[in-house]
């Protein structure tokens, strides 16, 4: 609640904690539960106010570190308020960067904001990351301003992931449907 207040915009803050949002990261921690059996380091990319961090954190699933990159600024702060005793720990960093131009060598990468880069930042995006990473993607088919790529049905989000597809499928929520892929980077 602390990192809500002391946001510079809670009533955006907030928008973090809506049941579609906090559903769509249950769902994907369900999944990334038995995709994990040792201790792994985690990047999400477009992280936002370190929401999903913290979930994993708190469920169980084996976790060296978490890294959650976001290109807004005002996320840091409050995403290293969410996480604050794992930051402590050295478990947690929150860091303001383009997902498009960060290096990641962690175990797993998240990308739970794929609605919000174009499929040509997607392409660059994903160049970058090592082979064989495993990666998790979330998008859905909600066309608002803010959603530059946006997907009419999960096949066409599969169509356009670019992975060695491991497992997928989609859940509606109040709003939208949402769309989730879990993959390897390929050569
Ligand atoms: C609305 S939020 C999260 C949406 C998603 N449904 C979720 O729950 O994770 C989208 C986030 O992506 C971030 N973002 C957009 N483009 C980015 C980029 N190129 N690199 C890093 N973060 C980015 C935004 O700043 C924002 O915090």
């Amino acid at each position: 609640m602390q990192a809500i207040r002391n946001s510079e915009n809670p009533m955006r803050t907030m928008d973090a904690f809506w049941a579609g949002q906090i559903k769509s990261k249950e769902w994907l921690i369900d999944q990334l539960s038995h995709q994990v059996k040792e201790p792994v380091s985690i990047d999400i990319h477009g992280g936002w106010v370190g929401v999903l961090a913290s979930m994993i954190f708190q469920s169980g699933i084996p976790v060296k570190n978490i890294r959650s990159v976001d290109i807004d600024h005002t996320c840091e702060s409050i995403a290293t308020m969410m996480n604050k005793g794992e930051e402590i720990e050295g478990r947690f960093k929150a860091v303001t960067a383009d997902m498009c131009e960060i290096r990641s060598d962690a175990d797993v990468v998240i990308n739970t904001s794929c609605e919000h880069i174009t499929q040509e930042q997607y392409e660059l995006w994903l160049s970058g990351l090592p082979h064989n990473t495993l990666v998790i993607l979330q998008s859905n088919n909600y066309d608002i301003p803010e959603h530059v790529r946006w997907h009419k049905s999960f096949d066409d989000f599969k169509a356009t992931c670019g992975l060695h597809f491991l497992w997928g499928g989609e859940m509606k929520t109040q709003l939208y449907t949402r769309y989730m892929i879990i993959g390897k980077k390929n050569e």
